[in-house]
């Protein structure tokens, strides 16, 4: 089966920088056609700077990254500092970019690819607040049913919030983004903290990365040594949760993942609740279902998938 070609819209993020290395390392079934950034953890100009330094990383030169929107569609921008560090990327010492960030504004690139390409053959894989998307939803709707598929990390149900005791960040940051999302019509795949919660970087996985002696298994055991900290101390786990490489995941070897056809609204109003993933998990409405709200992971087929790719970059 030929590959499927992605955007991936991300604001790397130690986690999102593993996704990345992923889908790169991972050709038979993903073709990366371009990476769009977003601001998120960190703001624009820093998640468009470390968007390349992974792809220098992966020696991959050549992909094409875009600097999208640097503010929510209405808010100010909440940032991540205290989950992944100053530059967003703290751990490794990894250089300045020498690759270009292309002129076209990411927002614009999302329309042209998927006015470009034939319909139903772009997969959208954000993997942090929804601000690039949900703009180029609005911009230009024609381009809404052009959208194969978006496999995206964001919400929580079950597991609760991470940045506010109901909500998630990447939905948090720009709800109405979201809410434009997940009201588009579009099949929506969910990776919640529900499911990346299960996905622990233990020391045995991380020895795992570091004995690969690669620059990108000795990287990303870095990465997830420095990212580890917060969660261990706030939830006592065992290990970083590795949210975003869940996308990229589910792309190549979907069997590890389980999940509901559930109907998912966005909480835009509350301010208690604000950015909430409200999930229909049990049915116990009528509205709609307009996403598959993932919940269950193999893990350990996870990082032996996980593992093996990184070992070819
Ligand atoms: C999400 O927020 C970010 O901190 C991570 O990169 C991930 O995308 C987890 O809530
Ligand atoms: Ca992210």
């Amino acid at each position: 089966m030929a590959p499927r070609k992605i955007i991936i819209d991300t604001d790397p993020g130690q986690d999102d920088a593993v996704a990345i290395l992923l889908a790169l390392a991972s050709p038979e079934e993903i073709e990366v056609l371009g990476i769009t950034a977003v601001a998120g953890n960190v703001p624009l100009d820093l998640t468009s700077k470390n968007a390349r330094i992974i792809c220098e990383l992966a020696g991959k030169v050549d992909v094409s990254v875009f600097a999208g929107c640097d503010r929510p569609l209405g808010r100010d921008l909440v940032t991540a500092e205290h989950v992944h560090g100053k530059t967003g990327l703290d751990g490794p010492d990894l250089p300045d970019p020498m690759m270009p960030l292309q002129d076209q504004h990411a927002v614009d690139y999302i329309i042209d690819t998927l006015d470009t390409e034939d319909a139903g053959t772009v997969t959208l894989c954000p993997l942090g607040p929804l601000t690039n998307i949900a703009t180029a939803f609005q911009r230009a709707p024609e381009i809404v049913e052009k959208v194969q598929q978006i496999v995206l990390m964001g919400g929580a149900y079950f597991e609760v919030g991470n940045i506010t005791p109901a909500a998630e960040f990447n939905i948090y940051v720009d709800p109405e983004a979201a809410d434009i999302v997940f009201k588009s019509g579009v099949d929506i795949v969910v990776m919640p903290l529900d499911v990346t919660h299960k996905a622990l970087v233990t020391k045995p996985r991380n020895d795992g990365f570091r004995a690969l002696k690669t620059p990108v298994g000795v990287a990303v055991a870095e990465m997830t040594d420095f990212f580890e900290r917060f969660d261990k101390e706030k939830y006592g786990s065992a290990g970083a949760p590795l949210h975003d490489p869940c996308v990229t995941a589910y792309l190549i070897k979907p069997g590890l993942f389980t999940g509901r056809h559930i109907n998912v609204e966005i909480e835009t109003a509350s301010e208690l609740t604000l950015g909430m993933t409200v999930a229909d998990w049990w049915g116990v409405t009528d509205r709609p279902a307009n996403a598959t709200f993932i919940g269950g992971i193999d893990a350990d087929g996870f990082f032996d998938l996980l593992t093996d790719r990184l070992a070819r970059l």
